[in-house]
């Protein structure tokens, strides 16, 4: 297995609840690095654009909505198969399909508020990361 980085988002639902360290401790007992981090206050234009992909949904207006709503914290994650066993810590995107012990399921709040966001393949957390993070600000 390769060592791999992928991004995650600590969502303002999570935030909000002084949740950071809690999911943190989840990551890092599934092997998982934080090797970036930084808590900020997206903008309108921030969370549209990095949710492009979904701006025909009709969920889009409110997801941006509620991303702004307060601080999140970005991350990347690197470990061995990093991408795939962010989304087994993360749970099914639908906390109450999450399976037990899962970020969603312990936390989340609906299928919106869902806690955490996490990269889905290889080029999509290359993409995500450096809308976030430069190589600097990267230290494995
Ligand atoms: P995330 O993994 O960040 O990717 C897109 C986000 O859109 C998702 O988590 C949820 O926060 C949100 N989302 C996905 N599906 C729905 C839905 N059916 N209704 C509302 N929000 C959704």
């Amino acid at each position: 297995m390769a060592v791999e980085r992928t991004l995650s988002i600590i969502k303002p639902d999570a935030t909000r609840r002084n949740l950071t360290g809690q999911i943190i401790a989840k990551f890092e007992t599934a092997g998982l690095r934080v090797v970036a981090q930084k808590r900020m206050q997206l903008s309108q234009a921030q969370a549209e654009a990095f949710y492009s992909v979904h701006k025909a949904r009709p969920f889009f207006g409110s997801l941006v909505s509620f991303m702004v709503s307060g601080p999140v914290v970005v991350q990347v994650l690197e470990g061995e198969n990093a991408i795939a066993k962010n989304r087994e810590v993360m749970g099914a995107t639908d906390p109450s399909k999450a399976a037990p012990g899962t970020v969603r399921k312990d936390f989340a709040e609906s299928i919106e508020a869902n806690s955490v966001h996490g990269s889905d393949a290889p080029e999509t957390a290359a993409n995500e990361i450096h809308f976030f993070f430069s190589d600097l600000e990267i230290v494995g």
